[in-house]
């Protein structure tokens, strides 16, 4: 297999480590990576959705997979663009068609989904701008906090959970007629807010059978106790404390099953990952939303903790004899920390020195590159340190430890991971 992984995140830089370990970097590619991917392969420094210039690449390295890491290839029809040339379509993209990954790409695609499949989610509507007076009265007949989401791709933002009726009907209009998301936002769905606590479950699929990999949790806001603004990960933790064995029956029978079963049954070109964003409600699992691709900072932490060949699934997928099964996974808790630079999410400084800093195995890199200086940043988050334990606190320590050893000018990372899963 001579594989290009699309993205240049610590998600991407965890699939390339343990791709190294199966493959060996000499048949790997990331495009267009950071300074860890580079450990692991060759970058190539191409746009995730510069079609053009990532087939002549291809041709010229004699790639035959493709991997994108991030949602943004697959909505842009990297699957579509490479079957549809006949001197790239013997390459095997792994991931929906374009049609397919609106099960991310649109929000009102994957509840009209879950309703037909019967599949446990939030009760909701769908509006256009033509059916403004429709919403508010929708609006009005729902209890607060009310939940409305951009129908399209809206880098994290399109979601807004508001107390206020009133304040949630003027947000509604300036979503549909003022275009506050942009066109990600000239549908919007409202939905009924669901309490609880959230955690992932993946998939990997040829589209017919399934590979489940480890559950994990993540930390999204950038303040600790889940205060502040919403961020690309602050952390994360697998397995998770209260994915107990009734919650996995329930989350298999009641969601994986039957959304795999769905694609099939709806003649939907999917394969690749389905990421299942999931709450637990008094003890029921439901979908908040599905993605088409791996998690950020998840990846950091289930990678490390699968036991099994990711290559091996990707050509079993690939010739169709992928069996259904649960991943072999490691017993040991994994923890990821991430640093990121001073201001994030909002604005931040590029180009600080990464001191003192030594590779260790699994300190995955995003924003990260190397010039004549060394290491230096180049993204908000810049580093994501994952570690092993026996218990999930040895864990954490462990990729605390490792922070403490690595420094850049307003160098942040929250001190708060996991502590919310002590009492389980
Ligand atoms: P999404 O982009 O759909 O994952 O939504 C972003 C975040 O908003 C989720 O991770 C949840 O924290 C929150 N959220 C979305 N939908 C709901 C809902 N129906 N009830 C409560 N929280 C929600
Ligand atoms: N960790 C959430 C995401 O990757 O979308």
């Amino acid at each position: 297999m001579r594989i290009l992984i699309l993205g240049s995140g610590a998600r991407e830089h965890a699939i390339a480590w343990k791709l190294k370990s199966e493959i060996g970097s000499e048949n790997i590619y990331i495009s267009p990576g950071n300074a860890g991917t580079q450990m692991c392969g060759t970058n190539a420094n191409i746009g995730v959705s510069d079609f053009e210039s990532l087939k002549s690449y291809c041709i010229e390295n004699n790639i035959d997979t493709i991997f994108p890491g991030s949602e943004e290839a697959i909505a842009n029809g990297v699957r579509d663009y490479f079957e549809a040339n006949d001197d790239t379509k013997h390459i095997y993209v792994f991931s929906p068609d374009k049609f397919a990954g609106q099960l991310e790409s649109s929000k009102a695609f994957a509840k009209e989904f879950m309703q037909e499949l019967s599949i446990p989610t939030a009760a909701y509507k769908s509006f256009t701008i033509n059916e403004l007076e429709e919403g508010y009265s929708f609006l009005e007949s729902l209890k607060p906090p009310f939940v409305l989401k951009a129908d399209g791709l809206a880098a994290g933002k399109g979601v807004l959970i508001l107390d206020d009726l009133n304040h949630a009907k003027k947000s509604l209009n300036e979503m549909l007629a003022n275009q506050k998301f942009g066109s990600a936002s000239d549908k919007v769905v409202i939905e009924e807010y669901l309490d609880g606590i959230e955690f992932s479950v993946f998939a990997l699929t040829d589209g017919d059978n399934y590979v489940i990999f480890p559950e994990a949790k993540d930390y999204k806001r950038i303040g600790e106790g889940d205060t502040g603004l919403n961020t690309g990960g602050m952390g994360a933790i697998s397995p998770v404390p209260f994915y107990t064995s009734d919650v996995h029956d329930k989350t298999m029978n009641q969601i994986v099953i039957p959304t795999i079963k769905g694609l099939k049954l709806q003649n939907l070109n999917f394969r690749g990952f389905v990421f299942f964003g999931l709450i637990l409600v008094d003890g029921n699992p439901m979908v908040i939303e599905y993605n088409a691709r791996l998690g950020d900072p998840e990846t950091e932490v289930i990678i490390p903790r699968l036991d099994e060949s990711l290559s091996q699934m990707i050509m079993d997928a690939k010739r169709g004899k992928l069996t259904s099964k649960i991943a072999k996974t490691v017993t040991k808790y994994a923890a990821t920390v991430f640093a990121v630079s001073g201001g994030y999410p909002e604005h931040y400084e590029k180009g600080k020195k990464i001191d003192n800093f030594s590779d260790s195995d699994t300190l995955f890199h995003a924003g990260t590159k190397r010039d004549n200086n060394g290491l230096v940043t180049n993204g908000g988050r810049v580093l994501a340190a994952t570690s092993y334990g026996d218990s999930m606190d040895e864990a954490l320590k462990s990729s605390y430890d490792t922070l403490t050893k690595v420094n850049f000018n307003r160098m942040f990372y929250r001190k708060d991971i996991g502590h919310d899963l002590k009492k389980y």
